[in-house]
This record gives C-alpha cells, structure tokens and sequence, in this order.
C-alpha cells in the first residue's frame, strides 16, 4: 500500500531488547517455577519475533501456540472490533498459559483475548507485552510483564508494521514521516 515517505529512526536496540528478554524469562519461569507445562500463546502477526526469542530464553516445559487477532487492518487506527482469525490448536482449561503480545495500545486486543481465554478456564493466565503505550489505553487492561514502556510514538520492527512492512526489522524504531518536514 503507498505511503507517506518516511525513514526509521531507532528507538529500542536489538542487544537492548535481548537484555530485557533475558531478564523478563527469568522472571516468568520463577513465577511458572511449578508448572508441569507452559501453554506459550503468540497473538499473530505481530508477536512472532518476541515469542520466537522469548521461548528460547524460558527455562521450562513449553508448548507453543498461537491466536490471530486483529483490529487494525492497514489501518492507523484500532477499529475497537477485535475479530479472531486463527483459534488456538490446543486446549487450555486447567493449564497454565502465558498470553504473549507485542505491544499494547489502546488495549482493545488484549482485553478481548483475556477474557476469551478466561472463558476457557485455565488453571492460570499470564499476559506479557514488549512494549507498553500507557498513555493511549482506552480500556482498562495491562499486561503482567512488561518490556518496555513507551510514549505515544508510532513504532515498527520486531514483528510491528507499518502496513505490512518494516515486520523484520531486528530493533524497534520509530516512524518518522519527511515530507513536510
Ligand atoms: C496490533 C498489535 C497488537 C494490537 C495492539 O495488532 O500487534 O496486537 O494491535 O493494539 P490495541 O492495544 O490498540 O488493541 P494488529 O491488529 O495490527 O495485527 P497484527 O499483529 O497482525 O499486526
């Protein structure tokens, strides 16, 4: 899709975000110390960077899943709708999950797929997020780990768009329009 010209400038650093990863992994298997296996739930598209290198870092028994929600489109803009494209495989009632999403805005899609999965009945459900946009929640939802918190920037990279493209960037950057500048 055409867009405005814009260039990427870097906001978080690939070696920032494997630091923080690192840490995060320790954390969660601390607190997973128990578990005889972890449903690990990527929200496609944007998570599969952060949950590849998550998995990879977490020190227990793990089963990989995914769900694909949406509610952007190409949009800038969150429709409120969040529609499910893709259920998880497996089952979760009476299994431990840690839901896994990227970046959570005005929080819509995260809310939406908390109570989803609540409805199932997990034995325990655990939501991280790499990064956080406080400043643009609109429903009361925040994750339980957090990788970075950020101002109200429009990011990519990492596994975030931009229209579908900028997903394999290796940092996460911020988008910087030039025409008009
Ligand atoms: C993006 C992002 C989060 C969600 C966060 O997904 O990956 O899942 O929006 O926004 P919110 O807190 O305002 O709901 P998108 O719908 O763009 O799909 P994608 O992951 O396939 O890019």
């Amino acid at each position: 899709m055409p867009t405005r010209p814009y260039v990427i400038d870097e906001m978080i650093s690939a070696k920032s975000i494997a630091a923080r990863i690192e840490d995060l992994a320790r954390e969660i298997a601390g607190s997973f110390a128990e578990t005889d296996k972890l449903v690990v739930v990527g929200l496609l598209r944007g998570s599969f960077v952060f949950i590849a290198d998550l998995v990879r870092e977490l020190d227990l028994p793990v089963e990989v899943d995914f769900l694909e929600a949406s509610s952007y489109g190409d949009a800038m803009e969150s429709s409120k709708e969040v529609r499910i494209l893709k259920d998880l495989r497996g089952e979760i009632h009476g299994r431990d999950v840690l839901v896994v999403e990227d970046i959570v805005d005005t929080g819509f899609t995260l809310h939406h797929v908390i109570n989803l999965l609540k409805s199932r009945e997990p034995k325990r459900l655990r939501t991280i997020a790499l990064l956080d946009k406080p400043v643009r929640r609109e429903v009361d939802v925040k994750a339980d780990w957090t990788g970075f918190e950020i101002p109200d920037e429009f990011v990519v990279g990492y596994g975030i768009d931009f229209a579908q493209r900028n997903r394999n960037l290796p940092f996460i950057g911020k988008v910087r329009f030039t025409e008009g500048d």
